[in-house]
């Protein structure tokens, strides 16, 4: 039916229907959206995106994620929280950096925060990228990638959430100090969530620290607002019959 243009009615067309709307009131008659309204499982309604974007967001995590760690879940407190900052605004969550000896589950914890921000289907994009940091050196050495070591670099950059695992452990030369401090220079400008992991803390006595293996650089701008967990007990692996 042709909606009315009640600028068009007559005097008498509007009286007769002003009438039937009162008289509905009367009835205790009223025309609402509520009824109307869609529910949860319905298009229009806010859960119903939302599910669907998790739903998305899954899938590229599991795409993204080695079998090992499809079961991750977070389980610290902090990763949590950190993660339900990223869902809500990625650039005031800061990054995370997970320090702790071998088979503590840093590389776990770090999968279970991207599994979390997947759930949490926020209509920020999610779109992830996940690499040790010895994959990336071999990534942007000259001619380790078709791309190209700017392009590749550019991409690491940009990519909403990056997860860099195992900083710290390869070996350091010039040219991967330099390119490290690039990467996380801008990301770090830029606001972007980074979850990194390391078997070295941020700070030691000893000097075995992640200063000296990355510099006083890369390691001021990560002390400005990464949150650090110090994952403890045993090595999980050697639990394992
Ligand atoms: N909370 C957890 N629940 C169940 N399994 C876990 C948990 N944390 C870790 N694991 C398992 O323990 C093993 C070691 O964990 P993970 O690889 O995360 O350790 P890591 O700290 O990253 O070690 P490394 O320093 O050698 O990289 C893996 O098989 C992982 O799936
Ligand atoms: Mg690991």
């Amino acid at each position: 039916m042709e909606p009315t243009n009640i600028g068009a009615l007559g005097p008498s067309a509007f009286a007769r229907i002003m009438g039937g709307i009162r008289e509905k009131q009367r009835q205790g008659v009223t025309a609402g959206p509520v009824d109307d309204a869609p529910t949860p499982d319905e298009p229009g309604h806010p859960e119903y995106h939302r599910r669907n974007r998790a739903e998305w967001n899954l899938v590229r995590w599991q795409t993204a994620t080695p079998p090992r760690y499809r079961r991750s879940d977070a389980t610290h407190p902090t990763v949590q929280q950190w993660a339900d900052d990223v869902a809500a605004d990625p650039t005031t969550a800061g990054s995370l950096l997970l320090t702790g000896t071998t088979g503590t589950g840093k590389t776990y914890e770090a999968y279970g925060a991207l599994h979390r921000i997947a759930a949490a289907g926020s209509t920020h994009p999610y779109e992830i990228r996940a690499l040790t940091a010895a994959d990336m050196n071999g990534l942007l050495r000259v001619n380790g990638s078709p791309r190209g070591v700017e392009e590749e670099l550019r991409r690491l950059c940009r990519i909403p959430l990056l997860l860099l695992d195992d900083l710290g452990s390869a070996k350091a030369t010039e040219w991967t100090e330099e390119t490290t401090y690039r990467l996380i220079n801008e990301r770090y400008n830029a606001c972007r969530p980074t979850i990194y992991t390391s078997n070295l803390p941020a700070k030691s006595a000893d000097g075995r620290d992640l200063t000296a293996a990355l510099g006083d650089r890369i390691v001021s701008r990560l002390s400005e607002d990464t949150h650090v967990i110090a994952m403890t007990g045993p090595d999980r692996r050697r639990g394992v019959a």
